[in-house]
């Protein structure tokens, strides 16, 4: 199946889907135990987080934190519990992203959306919950000894997060119907909104290594250039993908008059584009052995999921 891209693609399949399901039962896990549901009035509360956080999505930001963070051979508990805090915060943007201001959507994952199985109000509520437990949980002692690293983490979780990240990159996504914007615009929107986060995921296994910032400028184009691949297969899907598959309304962006790298480059070029920059991805990897074999094979992935 990804016989094509690459070398050594051969058994990416099982590695991957190993990985994959390992992580989304632990991340599972976790939000049980991080979510139980309190015997008060913030009961909805919880549970309009777990209808979001726990049983779906393709888990593929912890599936990153893991992957970047045993090339360090770091403890999977840990790698685990960060992974869990970007899910979080990647669950909030989502919950926020299908409120009937922005993309008013009905489904998700393959179920109601926060807003249609409970209120607007709880939807927003949930989803501003969620994006402060991501750092509750990222500075709890039980994520890393070092008070520096958890400071780190929550650093560029911040910004990842924030204005100079996927929050100002909905804000562009916004103005991308009404704007007529340009390639290098469009590259720039997907970079913060999709881009940001994924790139945190694959930082925060450096960070957890302690990798010198000096020294991670390949990890650092390897999760730029997955992250654009990542939202150009998001965009393809929109015009082209299978709505039951996804669990999502698709056929959105040209609807909207959106700008996307489809409605720019068209369907073949966004495609090969999409491949281009997952050889380049896995090109910047070259300094690793096969301990780089999940990220390599989670570049595949990126480009050749239908979910
Ligand atoms: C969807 O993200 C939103 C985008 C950033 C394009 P995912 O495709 O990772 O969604 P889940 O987590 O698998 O549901
Ligand atoms: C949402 O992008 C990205 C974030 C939530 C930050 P989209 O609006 O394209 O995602 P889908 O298609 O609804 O999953
Ligand atoms: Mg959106
Ligand atoms: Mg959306
Ligand atoms: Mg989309």
């Amino acid at each position: 199946m990804a016989a094509h891209i690459g070398e050594g693609s051969g058994d990416y399949a099982a590695l991957l889907s190993a990985a994959q399901a390992e992580v989304a039962e632990g991340i599972d896990r976790l939000f049980e135990q991080l979510l139980t549901i309190p015997a008060d009035p913030r009961e909805p509360l919880y549970r309009a987080m777990r209808h979001a956080a726990i049983g779906g999505g393709k888990r593929l930001r912890p599936l990153l934190v893991r992957a970047a963070a045993d090339l360090f051979h770091i403890d999977r508990a840990l790698s685990l519990r960060v992974g869990a805090a970007v899910e979080a915060m990647h669950v909030y943007s989502l919950i926020h992203d299908d409120l009937p201001c922005m993309d008013d959507d009905d489904m998700r994952r393959g179920k109601p959306t926060v807003h249609r199985a409970y209120d607007e109000a709880t939807a927003i509520l949930a989803g501003d919950s969620l994006h402060a437990l991501a750092f509750e949980w990222l500075v709890d002692p039980a994520t890393h000894s070092d008070p520096f690293v958890r400071a780190e983490l929550m650093k560029e979780l911040a910004h990842a997060a924030g204005p100079a990240g996927m929050a100002g990159g909905q804000m562009m996504d916004l103005a991308a119907e009404k704007s007529n914007f340009d390639l290098h615009t469009v590259t720039r929107l997907q970079q913060l909104k999709t881009g940001a986060l994924i790139g945190f995921s694959v930082e925060a296994g450096a960070i957890l290594g302690r990798l010198p910032p000096d020294a991670r400028a390949p990890l650092r184009g390897y999760a730029r250039d997955i992250g654009l691949a990542f939202q150009i297969a998001d965009d393809i899907m929109d015009v082209e993908g299978d709505e039951a598959l996804a669990g999502k309304a698709l056929q959105k962006d040209d609807a909207a008059g959106k700008a996307t790298f489809v409605t720019l480059m068209g369907l073949e070029r966004a495609r090969d584009q999409a491949h281009a920059l997952v050889e380049q991805a896995v090109g910047h990897l070259a300094g690793f052995g096969e301990e780089a074999a999940l990220l390599r094979a989670i570049a595949r992935f990126v480009v050749e999921r239908d979910r």
